[in-house]
């Protein structure tokens, strides 16, 4: 600690700083990178919910959560890049990883595996936990797939909000232990 640095100004200084990194097409992962922000807050963590395109700087971060939605079986270009650019700054602080994808309930039954573009990430960055939640589907989805499964009536939202703010609740017991460095 500085010597001219008060305790409070200290403990502000160290205080966690999580960042909700996310990469979404339609709208359904952005939504619950910011459930997952709001509950972060609610525990009294401090969350910053940006796309991953945005973020530039990590530096101010003591832990990140990077989620994508599920496309073809894999992660959308733009979180990948992410963790690629930003990989060794990911590799020093606590990284956890969410998908989104299956239009079914079976994401609310179990923990599914996560795609392999997902588990190759998780190698790259040295992700403590990886989770995948179901996706969403609603009329006005880009994309001519998209629209052939709205069609079929293959559409809707598998999200289980509780599912999403357990797990954000136990993020933000962990994000309390790994603190900023000064
Ligand atoms: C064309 C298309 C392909 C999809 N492929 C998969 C897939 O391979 N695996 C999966 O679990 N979900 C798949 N989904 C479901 C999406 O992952 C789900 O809709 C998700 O919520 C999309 O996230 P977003 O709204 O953030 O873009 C697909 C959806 C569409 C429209």
């Amino acid at each position: 600690m500085s010597e001219h640095m008060t305790a409070d100004d200290h403990a502000a200084a160290t205080a966690p700083l999580v960042l909700v990194a996310y990469a979404s097409k339609n709208g359904g992962t952005a939504e619950i990178a910011w459930w997952i922000g709001e509950t972060l807050t609610a525990e009294g963590v401090d969350a910053q919910v940006r796309t991953a395109r945005e973020v530039d700087d990590l530096s101010c971060y003591s832990a990140v959560v990077l989620g994508s939605g599920v496309y073809a079986g894999r992660w959308l270009r733009e979180a990948v890049r992410f963790a690629r650019r930003h990989r060794d700054p990911l590799r020093r602080v606590p990284v956890w990883l969410f998908s989104s994808g299956p239009l079914d309930p079976s994401a609310r039954e179990g923990d599914l595996p996560a795609v392999p573009g997902a588990v190759k990430v998780g190698d790259l960055v040295d992700a403590r936990e990886h989770r995948t939640f179901g996706g969403r589907l609603v009329p006005g989805a880009r994309g001519f797939m998209a629209r052939m499964i709205l069609r079929q009536g293959r559409g809707g939202d598998y999200r289980d909000r509780e599912r999403i703010t357990a797990w954000a609740r136990d993020l933000a017991r962990e994000a309390v232990s790994s603190p900023r460095r000064l």
